[in-house]
């Protein structure tokens, strides 16, 4: 494995996080697993040299924190955890979602109880609240830092002036900033390079991209795209503009460049995304060892500049799409 720090931080964590969104109940979504299932998948994570593992409190309504905290009971010191808020978690409750400092005391302290730690290594606004002021979330995210429950804040999908203004927030106020970003980015959805990526780059935040096989639609020829669990029953994929555009001929491309250098589809797209400057590690969601197995090998390839140009090519640009 190889390690990087996480943005600017001292922190080292692994060039590969494991997504946890997999790990849970199958009553959340069909093709997730159960805590039989997954706790094997986090060993095998440990022992391929993976220390850094991102939840929500959301995933399997906190089913995939409590699986998470069971699997590193005893090893959470060793290891880099990540969870977010801002879903609601509670239909009947509008308090249960959203950034205020309500919402994020009480879903924070759910979320260390389910975790079973007091201190969480990275804590994510998982999109961004347009209904409290980013003043009263960054004070709320501060204290909980000078509380010891939280060690680093992070964000996820919004658009690059919300960061920006958030970023600006913490310095104005002389509050903790976010050293991390949790964006969509992979070889089917690049419109992250446009704002968000430099902003990024320019602020010193690292970036963790999610669904960095656009979820499995760069893990497998398109036309398989429904020959799996996840495949036949994953809604929110179908959300995302994959096969739009350019899509199917980039689909298409890292299959030939798979075959031609002996490497498997995800490794390609994995590849290719970790060899982004901006990026410290894609947050890879797997459902078997082997999908493991396949990303932590990703690591090692390194692509010729032809072969990236030649990936890059046919990408034309699509709606936004993560975030509104
Ligand atoms: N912040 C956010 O808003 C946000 C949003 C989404 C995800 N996330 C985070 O990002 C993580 C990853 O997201 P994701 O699961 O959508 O990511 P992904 O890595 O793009 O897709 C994972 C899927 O790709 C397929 N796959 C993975 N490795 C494979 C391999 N070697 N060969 C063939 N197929 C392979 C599997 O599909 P099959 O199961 O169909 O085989 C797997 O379920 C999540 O766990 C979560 O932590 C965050």
């Amino acid at each position: 494995m190889e390690y990087t720090t996480l943005g600017e931080t001292g922190t080292t964590v692994s060039r590969i996080c494991l997504g946890c969104m997999s790990f849970g109940t199958s009553d959340w979504r069909e093709w997730v697993l159960d805590e039989t299932e997954s706790l094997p998948i986090i060993e095998r994570a440990l022992e391929l040299g993976i220390n850094f593992f991102d939840t929500a409190n959301m995933y399997s309504r906190g089913e995939s924190e409590r699986v998470l905290g069971r699997a590193l009971e005893g090893r959470m010191d060793e290891n880099v955890v990540a969870t977010k808020v801002f879903f609601r978690m509670d239909e009947d409750d509008p308090n249960s979602g959203g950034l205020s400092r309500k919402t994020i005391e009480q879903e924070l302290a759910a979320s260390l109880e389910r975790l079973g730690t007091d201190t969480v290594d990275l804590y994510q606004i998982h999109r961004w609240d347009y209904d409290t002021p980013v003043e009263e979330t960054m004070r709320a995210l501060d204290d909980a830092v000078r509380r010891e429950k939280v060690r680093y804040l992070g964000a996820s999908s919004m658009w690059a002036y919300q960061f920006a203004d958030a970023l600006h927030a913490s310095e104005r106020l002389g509050l903790e900033r976010f050293v991390s970003m949790q964006n969509h980015y992979n070889l089917l959805y690049r419109e992250e390079e446009r704002e968000m990526l430099p902003l990024c780059e320019r602020a010193g935040v690292g970036v963790v991209p999610w669904s960095p096989l656009a979820r499995g639609y760069l893990a497998r020829p398109h036309e398989e795209t429904e020959a799996t669990t996840r495949g036949r029953s994953d809604s929110h994929a179908r959300q995302h503009p994959y096969l739009e555009n350019g899509g199917r001929e980039v689909n298409e491309r890292v299959q030939q460049i798979a075959d031609d250098e002996g490497l498997t589809m995800a490794q390609v797209a994995l590849a290719w995304l970790l060899e982004q400057p901006a990026v410290d590690a894609p947050i890879v969601g797997v459902t078997s060892v082997e999908h493991l197995e396949e990303a932590v090998a990703a690591v090692d390839v390194s692509l010729s500049d032809s072969d990236v140009e030649y990936l890059e090519e046919p990408y034309e640009p699509v709606p936004v799409s993560g975030h509104e």
